[in-house]
């Protein structure tokens, strides 16, 4: 961390010095990933990273065996929505459809919501937009959409939060000003600051995104998938990261690269205050597709001498099946289940 030198100019929410561009996280982060010719815009999420969507079709499985529950929680109302907001390229709304029953499927209408534009082969009866349905009855699902909602980043000083500024070119950082009322009134909530030189990721703008969400449901279940973190366990130096290629790389905000941190949902949960009847679970991954029958049970070795191609088949699926429930990858990640109606 760079800081300024004394008597330096103080910067706003964002500046362009002979050096470069300076920006908050948030605005540095939005221009990034959804500016003109952002990372999201211009290239295929499945290319640098791996979700639980792409790890598996078992987990669209699951999220179908969900839909069918909130439809019959729902007495299999004359519309069933199934929505995804931030459904990239479109796997996991392309894969229920594929395996919704005639049952389900005549009743069933399903919306992608993307800021990318629509994917390729994408089954014309899916709609595709970039703002969520203005009602919904139904399962929305949002899998690793809030980490990339962007936020700022304070670290704080002798004198309290500032916000920390980052060069977009070089991802370099320093401090600017104090974050405003409503930032300082989250971190006193759902992040306090203990000690100079800690950082905080203000997860104001996905509590906001999220309830943003949560206000066009009518009646059904929404649910966020994502890497989390809990207000008693908030990681000291931040979640910032970046990915390319598959691989991790530092956090420039200069469109190169996916630009991710982990998310509140704790702050999330609490920031939507229904007025009718709701409930509201966070629990892991683990527990969430363990209880839609994701197993990652091997089969019995008898079958390998039975029928060795099915047996090999049934072992890459509980390979999968492994994989989304293993608590140090992607099982780890927090499930947020609201009840609305
Ligand atoms: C990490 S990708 C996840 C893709 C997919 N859900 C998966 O699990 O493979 C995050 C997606 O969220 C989308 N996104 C981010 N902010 C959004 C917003 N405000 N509205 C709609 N989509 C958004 C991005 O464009 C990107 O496709």
């Amino acid at each position: 961390m760079v800081h300024p030198s004394e008597g330096e100019r103080p910067l706003n929410h964002g500046d362009i010095t002979s050096a470069g561009v300076w920006l908050t996280w948030r605005a540095a982060m939005e221009r990034a990933l959804y500016g003109e010719g952002g990372f999201y815009l211009r290239e295929r999420p499945s290319r640098h990273f791996r979700t639980s969507v792409s790890a598996s079709p078992a987990f669209a499985e699951a999220i179908l065996r969900l839909l069918t529950q909130v439809d019959l929680r729902l007495d299999r109302p004359p519309r069933l929505d199934l929505v995804d907001i931030g459904a990239g390229e479109g796997t996991l709304v392309s894969r229920i459809h594929a395996l919704a029953p005639p049952d389900l499927g005549g009743r069933l209408r399903i919306t992608g919501v993307d800021l990318a534009a629509r994917p390729p082969g994408l089954p014309e009866q899916i709609v595709w937009q970039s703002t969520p349905p203005t009602s919904v009855t139904g399962l929305v699902i949002s899998n690793e959409w809030l980490d990339n909602v962007p936020l700022d980043i304070v670290e704080q000083t002798a004198d309290g939060p500032r916000l920390v500024l980052v060069e977009v070119e070089t991802g370099a950082e320093r401090l600017g000003p104090p974050p405003g009322e409503a930032d300082l009134a989250w971190l006193a909530r759902w992040w306090p600051l203990r000690h100079i030189g800690q950082r905080a990721e203000i997860g104001r703008t996905r509590d906001e995104a999220w309830v943003a969400v949560l206000a066009r449901m009518e009646r059904g279940r929404a649910i966020a998938v994502d890497y989390a973190h809990p207000v008693d366990n908030r990681p000291a130096c931040g979640t910032l990261s970046g990915y390319r290629d598959g691989a991790l790389v530092a956090p420039v905000p200069d469109g190169s690269c996916d630009i991710t941190a982990h998310v509140a949902l704790d702050a999330c949960a609490a920031a939507f205050q229904p007025c009718g009847g709701t409930s509201t679970t966070l629990t892991s991954q683990r527990e969430a597709l363990r209880a839609l029958g994701i197993t990652g049970t091997r089969p019995p070795l008898t079958l390998a001498h039975t029928d060795p191609g099915g047996y090999l088949r049934a072992l890459a699926r509980a390979a999968e099946e492994a994989e989304l429930i293993d608590l140090d990858g992607l099982g780890g990640f927090g499930w947020l289940c609201q009840d609305v109606g």
